[in-house]
């Protein structure tokens, strides 16, 4: 019996040694593992030995058991290193195939048209300035000669913080931080988040972006804010677009007034989008009241301005005629992914 294990442990070695490729092994494998190899042949001669011998014996057939697997395990990494290296060598490049497909991120359409706003007014001579998200009741309302009871000051459309603090509900705190800082001439815009406690729904979002403007000179009138909005109208929605200002009612400015484009999409002659009117409403605008240039002690005598105000989610809305505010925040990528090679 030893001399017999012997001989199946020797042919074991050799045999696998001598594979040489993945048939071989399994070959292999079934000679000496499977239900009728040759291991399993020692197990059942097992049997005929002295029960004294029999627990030895079975011991040396598990050790045996145990070598072979492990060979054959060898062996078959070996191969298949071999055959790696092999192809390795022997590859060629395949100048037909497909690149990696890297895919690139795109800006957000609100970053593009913001960026497009910055782009016009720079280049109507305008500096960018910037304002804190948390402000104070002074910045937000008081300096923008907001009565007390004004209604825009509520909690049901404000967030306020703790100590006074608040999110801002315009950016036009910044012209009271520009006014405060530096003496006129001043030409600035500010874009920026605000907040606002509204329910989304398809033109509100507590969270959105304004670009405000404001301009303060010795001579500046209504007409220097009629020329800025048509400017503007037409570098950013296209030479055939016309604008007009009608009266309206801002604490901050007087007269006030809402800056309105001819329809994007009918031209003016009526349609679904601007309700028939042949007018789009742009945001609002109007003379600096000089109860504001008073308060920051800018004298109203020498100096007028203007200022105006709109919102950059709506000017993207109808440049790309997006018909639901809230797309622009659901960030589905296939709705960000068309604005892929955008720049802004
Ligand atoms: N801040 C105003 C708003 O959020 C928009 C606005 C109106 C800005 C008139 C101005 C302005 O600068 O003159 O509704």
């Amino acid at each position: 019996m030893k001399e017999k294990l012997r001989e199946v442990a020797d042919q074991a070695r050799e045999l696998i040694a001598a594979c040489q490729t993945a048939n071989d092994i399994l070959n292999a494998k079934a000679q000496y593992l499977g239900k009728k190899s040759l291991i399993n042949q020692l197990y059942t001669q097992l049997r005929d030995l002295p029960e004294q011998d029999k627990p030895a014996f079975g011991q040396l057939i598990n050790e045996l058991r145990a070598e072979v697997e492990q060979l054959l395990e060898r062996r078959d990494q070996e191969l298949k290193q071999a055959t790696r290296e092999l192809h390795d060598q022997t590859r060629e490049q395949d100048l037909s195939l497909p690149g990696c497909f890297q895919p690139r991120g795109s800006l957000h359409p609100i970053t593009i048209i913001r960026r497009r706003i910055e782009d016009v007014f720079i280049g109507l001579g305008f500096e960018i300035a910037e304002g804190p998200d948390i402000d104070d009741e002074f910045h937000n309302f008081d300096a923008l000669n907001t009565p007390p009871d004004h209604p825009s000051r509520n909690l049901a459309d404000t967030f306020y913080l703790d100590n006074g603090y608040l999110l801002r509900t315009q950016t036009s705190t910044v012209q009271v931080r520009t006014m405060e800082k530096y003496p006129p001439p001043i030409h600035i815009i500010s874009p920026g988040r605000c907040y606002r406690n509204d329910k989304p729904d398809p033109s509100h979002s507590p969270v959105f972006h304004q670009v405000e403007a404001l301009v303060v000179d010795k001579g500046i009138s209504l007409a220097d804010l009629k020329d800025t909005l048509q400017n503007f109208a037409q570098i950013m929605f296209g030479p055939q677009v016309r604008s007009r200002i009608r009266p309206h009612f801002f604490p901050f400015t007087e007269p006030s007034a809402e800056m309105d484009i001819s329809c994007v999409s009918c031209k003016g002659t009526g349609c679904r989008i601007c309700k028939n009117s042949g007018w789009l409403e742009l945001g609002g605008a109007g003379m600096v009241d000089p109860a504001v240039f008073k308060m920051l002690g800018i004298d109203p005598e020498l100096y007028s301005g203007y200022a105006l105000g709109v919102g950059i989610e709506r000017i993207a809305m109808l440049k790309y005629n997006i018909p639901d505010m809230r797309i622009l925040y659901e960030n589905d990528v296939r709705m960000l992914r068309q604005f892929s090679g955008e720049t802004g």
